[in-house]
């Protein structure tokens, strides 16, 4: 809500929130007892092309970028959907639409998308119609809605008004000396205001033109109207362009040195100077005490988890169970007071992992996150947040986040394992200084670019691709055949490659190409083995090694294997983490000679805020 044209700052914050979906986007305005709005299919950059064409101004406005769920990612499914009365848009699902929509749809409301959000729209107005009163109209509509969501609406007869509300779904109020902005994510309102709000659960907000201010009223759950507390907001929406790479996710891979250094300084005092002090962030953790790690995720970051596992087992001797967070919320699982729960998230916001998180807390055990975003649902609601140095991350496939998750995972693996007795000062200080110069390994795996490029384009024809790796490198695995898909479109599965001879070596002929994540460490000669029982059928083999394994691999004379050496010695806490920039790379330049739209790939989107 603006004194001058807010239809330019809609379209510019919806660019900010393009990583939650890009199916379609719209924006739509009230003025004069009118509601009027723009809308197109696709990237934002069409609804630009259609806001040239049909040029929109005013004060008040809404806008959108959907990730569709509800009905195909179509104009007339895109947001704000509107009726005579309201315009609305909605993140999240409504679950009861459908009951809803049979309702209303009886009372003689016409339906013009296959959306959810439409019942609001008309839920909203049908009450509006009998009492003319919006607050109460809004109030009485979301007694009746099912699901998570939050929702922003427009009246036409009431120009001065808006209102907004939260359920499940993130939204915050921003600030400033003349407008007031709310947005479902503080980089959407970065480049206006710092001076924050973020709403409770089921909260309301009022937003009125008083003529010479806007008013903002908050209501909580109980219909109380309440304050809540201002933030100032620390994020820097200059750090967020591309550079001189064709992609964010060229830049985001090769800024990996960069924030892996950043993210070890984050949690070591001084960390150049022996011995090393671990900061508080970690050592606050009740590590000592806990007789078990859960630890909860989903997508990528779920299989930095993995690799938490074998690390954690290994050093520390503490149990770990890891779990995808959409399957952890819905199975009734036993969780323990003498538990830690971790979560990793790069958003902080997905809703999958947030709804797992409250499930947690519910039962009165303390839970610690591992986030690249500081200003995230998750990073609110968490007992102990333990922050990434990534930076933002643009590109949908997530690539620095993961190496700087893993090496957060690394530092807490060594603090767990000291505090627990099993790793000495000494033991503890050689492990820092290894993980100190994990930069300059990483810088040294990038100087393989050119050799991956050669076998990515032997990729870009092939229907299916077998990953293979075993231990701390078979999440890597998982890792790399899920970037491949995400970003090439390629079908793609990891194995264990002990598992191989359990089925997925019936798929293998000589149209199958099998990557196999394989540092000489102690699964080295099991993981050779089964790359004779690939050859031995046919496939082409890209074999990941360092030099030993290298030498190896030459030594038995492989037929149609193609060997890329990364000459770093094997370590368990490093291995993981250099393997994943070939995965990375391979995935990326697939795709791009393939030609894929590698930062926003179709169908996904960066945090995915729905179930
Ligand atoms: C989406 C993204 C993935 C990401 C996953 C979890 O599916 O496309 O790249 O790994 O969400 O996201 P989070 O922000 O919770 O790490």
């Amino acid at each position: 809500m603006s004194r001058s044209n807010v239809v330019e700052r809609l379209v510019e914050g919806l660019k900010r929130l393009e990583y939650r979906g890009y199916d379609s986007a719209g924006v739509a305005i009230t003025t004069d007892n009118l509601i009027d709005r723009r809308r197109a299919a696709g990237k934002i950059i069409n609804l630009e092309a259609e806001l040239a064409k049909n040029p929109l101004n005013g004060n008040k406005g809404i806008g959108h970028t959907r990730w569709a769920t509800h009905g195909e990612a179509h104009a007339h499914n895109a947001h704000p959907h509107s009726s005579d009365k309201v315009a609305i848009v909605h993140n999240g699902i409504i679950e009861n639409f459908a009951d809803l929509k049979k309702d209303l749809q009886e009372k003689g409301h016409t339906f013009e998308s296959e959306t959810d959000t439409e019942v609001v729209v008309h839920q909203i107005t049908d009450f509006l119609t009998t009492n003319n009163d919006p607050l109460l109209a809004v109030k009485q509509t979301l007694k009746k809605l099912h699901g998570a969501f939050s929702l922003v609406i427009i009246f036409k007869e009431y120009n001065d008004l808006m209102i907004c509300t939260r359920s499940g779904s993130p939204l915050v109020l921003g600030y400033s000396e003349e407008d007031i902005y709310v947005g479902s994510d503080a980089l959407a309102l970065a480049a206006w205001t710092q001076d924050l709000v973020y709403l409770k659960e089921k909260d309301l907000a009022v937003i009125k033109d008083e003529g010479q201010h806007f008013s903002v009223t908050i209501y909580d759950e109980q219909d109380i109207i309440v304050e809540r507390p201002h933030h100032q907001s620390r994020l820097n929406i200059d750090a967020v362009n591309k550079g001189s790479y064709n992609h964010y996710m060229l830049k985001e891979i090769y800024e990996q040195p960069f924030v892996i250094g950043e993210t070890f300084n984050s949690l070591v005092e001084n960390s150049t100077h022996v011995p090393h002090v671990i900061r508080e962030t970690l050592t606050q953790l009740p590590l000592a005490e806990v007789n078990r790690i859960a630890i909860i995720a989903c997508g990528t970051s779920y299989y930095a988890g993995m690799t938490a596992k074998y690390w954690l087992e290994s050093y520390a001797k503490i149990s770990v169970d890891v779990d995808i967070a959409s399957e952890f919320r819905y199975r009734e699982p036993l969780i323990t007071q003498y538990d830690l729960v971790i979560f990793i998230s790069q958003s902080g916001e997905t809703i999958d992992t947030l709804s797992a998180l409250r499930l947690v807390k519910e039962q009165n055990v303390k839970v610690a996150s591992i986030l690249n975003m500081p200003e995230s649902s998750m990073a609110r609601e968490s007992d102990y947040v333990i922050q990434t140095q990534a930076g933002p991350e643009i590109g949908v496939a997530s690539t620095k986040a993961f190496t700087c998750q893993l090496l957060t995972l690394a530092m807490i693996t060594l603090q767990a394992a000291h505090a627990k007795g099993h790793l000495s000062t000494k033991k503890l200080e050689e492990e820092l200084n290894t993980l100190l110069h994990l930069p300059s390994k990483i810088l040294n795996v990038l100087q393989h670019d050119e050799a991956i490029q050669e076998i990515s384009k032997q990729f870009v024809e092939k229907r299916d691709v077998l990953y293979l790796g075993r231990g701390t490198n078979y999440p890597i695995a998982l890792e790399g055949a899920l970037k491949l898909k995400e970003l090439s479109y390629i079908h793609a599965e990891a194995y264990p490659a002990g598992e191989l001879k359990h089925g997925p070596i019936a798929l293998i002929d000589h149209q199958l190409p099998v990557v196999v994540l394989a540092p000489y460490d102690k699964w080295f000669e099991k993981t050779l083995s089964n790359v004779q029982e690939v050859i031995a059928r046919g496939a082409y083999v890209v074999a990941i090694t360092d030099t030993k394994g290298a030498a190896l691999f030459k030594n038995q004379g492989m037929k149609n294997t193609h060997i890329i050496e990364i000459p770093i010695e094997n370590h368990m806490l490093v291995s993981p983490i250099a393997y994943s920039i070939p995965m990375q790379l391979l995935s990326y330049y697939t795709a791009y000679f393939k030609g894929t739209d590698v930062d926003q790939p179709r169908n996904l989107a960066k945090s995915v805020t729905v179930e």
